[in-house]
């Protein structure tokens, strides 16, 4: 079913464009500086299979951080609730995405949540598989059943562009490297992290995911439990009080929508049982979410109620 433009959605849009002149597209990963400012597009996808959308829709991004809570999804299906939480934790951090600060005072230094970089790198890390290329592949292929979209692939641009630049998060793997947390040739955790966070999709796809994740798992349209329940309301949950770094709690007061934003200014989000939305706004605010689709999303909550709180 083709996804039909809304003129409700668009007025939303326009006014959450205004934003985007305070924001600033990320550029430490430098093909993502290549952005444009005032872009932005949002598609709401309904477990019918109905989709609305606003903008435009068919522009690509890559996931970035949204592939953090994805991965999490795969690893815990993979290895199970203990291995992956006897090496990752459950808390939220209060500090940047990328912070390194809080490993270094935590004993044992587990990352303390897997949605940021220091806890996403040890979960891409459980990602099972004979080599890289392997690893990848089955990851992929996992995000391409959820979002029912064969063509799904990653942008070699954008890996390269952070492999070549990703100090912060090789620091970070050297750490837990030295506390036996990550046991793997760091230079191939970093390839593989890279092609995790180049994953590129349009808006419309990452709605679909969306709604599987608002559905407990549940592929509405094949009806296939792709992800099983216990695990997808993992992962929202992990999206309430983690999922837009050290705004979560702001942002859970004011919108109340389980969502998970990247650096390349996408959002997805998955109002529980309801629909799928995905955004891309890529003017990003101070803490590296993406500004007009905050505002977005908190004119979609005030106008149709839908704070879960
Ligand atoms: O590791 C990084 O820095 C990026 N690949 C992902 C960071 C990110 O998307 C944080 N999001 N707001």
């Amino acid at each position: 079913m083709p996804c039909q433009s809304n003129d409700e959605l668009q007025l939303i849009v326009d006014e959450a464009r205004t934003c985007t002149k305070h924001g600033r597209v990320a550029d430490y990963i430098p093909a993502l500086g290549e952005a444009k400012q005032d872009d932005l597009s949002i598609a709401v996808h309904y477990p019918d299979g109905t989709c609305y959308s606003a903008g435009d829709i068919e522009k690509k991004f890559t996931l970035q951080s949204i592939s953090k809570v994805i991965s999490l999804a795969f690893v815990l299906m993979e290895r199970g609730k203990e291995y992956v939480f006897n090496r990752v934790g459950m808390e939220p951090t209060g500090d940047p995405f990328n912070s390194i600060a809080k490993l270094e005072t935590m004993a044992p230094a587990k990352p303390l949540n897997p949605m940021i970089n220091a806890g996403a790198l040890v979960v891409t890390h459980m990602i099972k598989g004979g080599n890289v290329e392997e690893r990848f592949s089955s990851l992929l292929a996992f995000i391409r059943e959820l979002a029912g979209d064969p063509n799904v692939n990653y942008s070699q641009e954008v890996a390269d562009s952070e492999f070549q630049t990703a100090h912060l998060n090789r620091a970070l793997c050297y750490f837990l490297k030295q506390h036996n947390i990550v046991e793997e040739n760091v230079e191939e955790l970093m390839e593989l992290y890279t092609k995790q966070c180049a994953i590129e999709m349009n808006c419309l796809d990452l709605a679909r995911i969306g709604v599987v994740f608002a559905m407990d798992g549940v592929d509405p349209i094949s009806e296939k439990q792709i992800i099983p329940k216990d695990i997808a309301r993992i992962c929202k949950t992990f999206m309430v009080t983690c999922g837009m770094y050290n705004a979560s709690g702001e942002f859970a007061i004011k919108i109340g929508i389980p969502a998970k934003s990247g650096v390349s200014g996408g959002i997805m989000g998955a109002v529980p049982g309801k629909f799928g939305i995905g955004i891309f706004g890529p003017a990003l605010d101070e803490k590296g979410n993406s500004i007009a689709g905050i505002k977005l999303l908190e004119l979609l909550s005030k106008n149709y109620s839908l704070s879960m709180f």
